[in-house]
C-alpha cells in the first residue's frame, strides 16, 4: 500500500488571508482536510502532514513543514511507513480519490507519475521587451498539478541534493526529471485547480459547499 505525503506548510502570501492557506476555513472545514477525505476514500491509511508549527490535523501523522515546498515534501518523507509515496499539494483541496488510485497505477514501469491537464490556452513565449519569440504545439504541452505519485527508491534520490537545488523546484517530478528518472503523465482536468489567490478561494468554496453533508430533511 501506497503512503502519501500532504503538503501544508506554506503560508499562503498570495492569499493573503492572514493564516496559513492549508488552515484557511474552506466550505466549514480546514482546507487541508479536503485533500485528507479524498486519499481516505481512495485506500490510502497512512498519511504525513506537513503543516507549520502549532496547526495540528487529525488522523494523520504531523511533522514541522521546510522552508520550501520540497523541504516540506523531504521533511514528510523522513517520517513515512515504507512503500511507494504519492504526493499532494494540501492547497488543491478539489482533487477526487479516482485521481490518487490513476497516478499510482501508472507507477507500472515509469519512476514517477503525475496528474496534469491537457492546455486548453494557445502558449507563446515572449522576450523581456514581450515581443513574441515562439507559439509552442499545444497538442504536446501538459499543466502539471498533484497528486504525483513516485517509486519510493526514485523520490529518494531526486530529493538527496542541496536546499538550493530544492528551492528551485516548483514540482518533485522535475528533480526525478534531472536525475534521469522515467515521468509520466496521468491525464486529469482544470477542476483539481490550486488555490492560490482569493478568487481561487471563491470559485473552491463555491464547488465544495456542494460536497458538504446536508442535514436531514425535516
Ligand atoms: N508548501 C509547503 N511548504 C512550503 C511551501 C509550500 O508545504 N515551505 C505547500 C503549501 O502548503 C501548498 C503547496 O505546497 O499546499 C503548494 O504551494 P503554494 O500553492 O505555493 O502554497 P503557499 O506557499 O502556501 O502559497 P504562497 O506561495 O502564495 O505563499
Ligand atoms: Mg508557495
Amino acid at each position: 500500500m501506497a503512503v502519501a505525503l500532504l503538503v501544508a506548510a506554506g503560508s499562503g502570501e498570495r492569499l493573503g488571508a492572514g493564516r496559513p492557506k492549508a488552515f484557511v476555513v474552506l466550505a466549514g472545514r480546514p482546507m487541508v482536510e479536503w485533500s485528507l477525505d479524498a486519499l481516505r476514500a481512495a485506500g490510502i491509511a497512512d498519511v504525513v502532514v506537513a503543516a507549520p508549527p502549532g496547526e495540528s490535523v487529525s488522523g494523520a501523522t504531523v511533522v514541522p513543514g521546510g522552508a520550501t515546498r520540497s523541504e516540506s515534501v523531504r521533511a514528510a518523507l523522513a517520517a513515512a511507513p515504507p512503500g511507494d509515496v504519492v504526493v499532494h499539494d494540501a492547497a488543491r483541496p478539489l482533487v477526487t480519490p479516482d485521481l490518487f488510485a490513476a497516478a499510482l497505477a501508472a507507477l507500472e514501469g515509469a519512476d514517477c507519475a503525475i496528474a496534469a491537464a491537457p492546455v486548453t490556452d494557445t502558449v507563446k513565449e515572449a522576450g523581456e521587451d514581450r515581443l513574441v519569440t515562439a507559439t509552442l504545439d499545444r497538442s504536446r504541452l501538459w499543466a502539471i498539478q498533484t497528486p504525483q505519485a513516485f517509486r519510493r527508491s526514485a523520490l529518494e534520490r531526486a530529493l538527496a541534493v542541496g536546499d538550493e537545488m530544492l528551492g528551485q523546484a516548483t514540482d518533485d517530478a522535475w528533480l526525478v526529471e534531472r536525475t534521469g528518472g522515467t515521468v509520466r503523465v496521468v491525464e486529469s482536468t482544470p477542476a483539481n485547480f490550486k488555490v492560490t489567490t482569493p478568487h481561487d478561494l471563491r470559485i473552491a468554496e463555491y464547488l465544495l459547499a456542494d460536497r458538504l453533508p446536508r442535514p436531514p430533511a425535516a
